[in-house]
C-alpha cells in the first residue's frame, strides 16, 4: 500500500491530507512543528472567495480579474481560474468544518481588502489562520484515529530520493531521537515560504528554516519567479521578528499618512482616489518607502484607526488591538501606530503546473512553497485560499491515480548541510541587501559579490544557492512589475510578462525567463 508523504502540517499539508483520506488514501503528516505551530496559525485578516453574499454582485470571473490584475498578469492564468472557481467551494467547505466566520444575521459577511473591488473576505475576527486551521486539524483527526492519516511531528526533512527525474519517496529524521528514515511513496510538499532565508525580517513564524525547499532546489526542482517578494506594508518590530498589522484593518476603515509641514498627509488617499489605501500591497509598500524618503516627510508612516468603532474592535479586529497594545504599549483605537514595510510572503517558489506537480514525476507542492496563483504580487486573503485550494488539487491528482508499489532504503545517514547561526544571519543581510522595495543591476551585483565572498568564506549550502538564485532572477527580470520594482527599469515589459525559472543541476545554478515548460 502506498502511502503519500506529506512535508508540512499547516493549512496546504492538512487540506491535503484530510482529502486523501476522504478518499480512502493513506498518507504520513511530517512536520517539524505539531500543526498548531505552523506558520498557517499566524494568518489574520480572512480568506477570499466570490460568495456574493454582500449584495453586491461579486462572481468568481472579478476575483479571476481582480487577482490576475493585483499580480501584473504574471500568474499563471488557468490555475488562477480554477482556484477562484473552486474558492466559494472551499470557504463553504470550511465553514461546514466548523469555522467560525464572523457572521450577521445568521449569513456569513464579508470584508475588503487590498486590490479588490468587491467585499469578498471571509473572516473570523482577526484569527482567520488560528481558527481554520483548529478546525482542519479536528477534522484531520478523524482520519488519524482510523490510520488513513499518520502524524510525525517534530521531524524534519532531509531530501527526496529521486532517481532519474522520478521521486521515490523522502528521507526525513525524528528531531527527538535523531533516527532517519527513509519513507516510499510520493510526496506533496507542503513546507511554506521562504521566511527561513531572511531571518528576524519577516513577519513569518520563526520556526521555518527554508531548508525544505533549498534543499529541493538543490536536488533539481525548478523555482519560479524567485524575485517576487512581498512587502506588506503594515508591519511593527517585536523581537526577533516583524509582526503583522493584518490588512483588515485598513479594511475597515484605517488610514495611512505621514506628517509633512506639521499636517496629516493622507498620501493613499491623494494618489488613488479610487482604492485609497486598499490598493494592493505592492503599490502601498512602494509608496510609503518612497514617502518616507521625501526630505520634507517626518520619515515614519503611520497607521490611523481611531476612527474605527467599538463594535469594529469587539467584533472584528479583538486580536489585533490587544498585540498592538501588548507589543507597542498604544491603544490603537486611541493612537495612531507607526508602521513600516516587511517581508510577509513569497510569490515565488516551486514551479507546478495546475495540478501542482513539478518537474519530478511523483512530487507535488502547494501552498506557499509554490508559485503559480499569485505572480507578482499576492492579494491578501488568496494565500489561504491558495495553500487549502492547492492541498486539495495535489491530494484530488493523486487521488485519480492508482497506488504505486515500491520500497526505498536510506543508503547512507544524511545531515542537513545548514550553516553556522551567524551565516544565515548573514546571507539574509546580503539578500535583503539586493531585494529591497527597491532594487537595481548595482544592488544586485553588490549581493552576488558580496555572496561570493561569503561562501568562500563559509562554505556553499543550500540556503545559499536558493538565495544565489533569487538574485540571479532579480536580475533577470530587467523591468519593474508587482514587488519587483527596478529603480534601472522602472517601467513594465510587455514581453518579459514571463515567469523567471531557477534550477540548480549538479551544483550550477541556471536562470533564464519565459521557460513554462515543468
Ligand atoms: O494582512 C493580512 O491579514 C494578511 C493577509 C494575507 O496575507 O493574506
Amino acid at each position: 500500500m502506498e502511502k503519500i508523504n506529506i512535508i508540512g502540517a499547516g493549512l496546504a499539508g492538512l487540506s491535503a491530507a484530510v482529502t486523501l483520506a476522504k478518499g480512502g488514501r493513506h498518507c504520513r503528516l511530517i512536520s517539524l512543528q505539531p500543526s498548531e505551530r505552523a506558520q498557517s496559525v499566524l494568518a489574520e485578516g480572512g480568506i477570499n472567495a466570490a460568495l456574493d453574499v454582500m449584495g453586491e454582485g461579486d462572481k468568481p470571473e472579478y476575483h479571476f480579474e481582480d487577482t490576475m490584475r493585483g499580480g501584473v498578469y504574471l500568474a499563471d492564468e488557468e490555475a488562477v481560474r480554477r482556484l477562484t472557481a473552486g474558492a466559494p467551494d472551499t470557504v463553504r467547505w470550511l465553514a461546514e468544518l466548523g469555522v467560525p466566520f464572523n457572521m450577521k444575521e445568521g449569513r456569513l459577511i464579508q470584508r475588503n481588502f487590498g486590490g479588490q473591488k468587491k467585499k469578498r473576505t471571509a473572516y473570523a475576527k482577526s484569527s482567520t489562520g488560528k481558527m481554520i486551521m483548529s478546525a482542519l486539524i479536528d477534522e484531520a483527526r478523524k482520519y488519524e484515529v482510523r490510520g488513513l492519516i499518520e502524524r510525525f511531528a517534530h521531524h524534519s526533512f532531509l531530501g527526496c530520493d529521486i532517481a532519474e527525474g522520478v521521486c521515490r519517496g523522502a528521507v526525513v529524521c525524528d528531531r527527538y531521537t535523531g533516527e532517519q528514515t527513509a519513507f516510499a511513496g510520493r510526496v506533496i510538499m507542503c513546507c511554506g515560504g521562504l521566511a527561513g532565508l531572511f531571518p528576524r525580517m519577516t513577519t513569518g513564524t520563526t520556526q521555518n528554516s527554508g531548508y525544505a525547499a533549498a534543499r529541493l532546489f538543490e536536488q533539481g526542482v525548478r523555482f519560479g519567479n524567485l524575485e517576487m517578494l512581498q512587502y506588506h506594508p503594515t508591519t511593527i518590530g517585536i523581537p526577533d521578528k516583524r509582526c503583522l498589522v493584518t490588512e483588515a484593518a485598513r479594511g475597515e476603515g484605517g488610514r495611512l499618512y505621514i506628517e509633512r509641514g506639521g499636517e496629516k498627509w493622507y498620501f493613499m488617499e491623494e494618489k488613488y482616489p479610487e482604492l485609497k489605501n486598499l490598493m494592493p500591497r505592492d503599490v502601498v509598500a512602494r509608496e510609503m518607502y518612497m514617502v518616507r524618503r521625501q526630505e520634507d516627510c517626518g520619515g515614519t508612516v503611520y497607521l490611523d484607526m481611531t476612527g474605527l468603532s467599538n463594535e469594529v474592535w469587539e467584533k472584528r479586529l479583538p486580536d489585533l488591538r490587544a498585540e498592538i497594545r501588548h507589543y507597542l504599549a498604544i491603544d490603537p483605537a486611541d493612537e495612531p501606530v507607526p508602521v513600516k514595510e516587511g517581508i510577509h510572503y513569497f510569490m515565488g517558489g516551486i514551479y507546478t503546473d495546475v495540478f501542482h506537480r513539478t518537474n519530478i514525476e511523483g512530487l507535488y507542492a502547494a501552498g506557499e512553497c509554490t508559485c503559480q496563483y499569485h505572480g507578482a504580487n499576492r492579494l491578501g486573503g488568496n494565500s489561504m485560499l491558495g495553500a487549502v485550494f492547492g492541498g486539495k488539487t495535489a491530494a484530488e491528482d493523486i487521488l485519480e491515480t492508482t497506488e504505486r508499489e515500491g520500497e526505498i532504503s536510506l543508503k547512507e545517514k544524511l545531515t542537513e548541510n545548514e550553516p553556522a547561526e551567524a551565516v544565515k544571519v548573514k546571507l539574509g543581510e546580503i539578500l535583503y541587501s539586493g531585494l529591497g522595495i527597491v532594487r537595481s543591476e548595482k544592488g544586485l551585483k553588490e549581493a552576488l559579490d558580496r555572496l561570493d565572498t561569503l561562501e568562500r568564506e563559509a562554505g556553499v549550502f543550500p540556503r545559499t544557492r536558493l538565495g544565489r538564485a533569487m538574485l540571479e532572477s532579480a536580475l533577470a527580470r530587467k523591468e519593474s512589475r508587482g514587488a519587483h520594482y527596478r529603480e534601472d527599469f522602472p517601467e513594465k515589459d510587455e514581453a518579459l510578462c514571463k515567469p523567471t525559472m531557477a534550477v540548480c543541476q549538479n551544483g550550477s545554478i541556471s536562470v533564464s525567463i519565459g521557460e513554462t515548460q515543468l
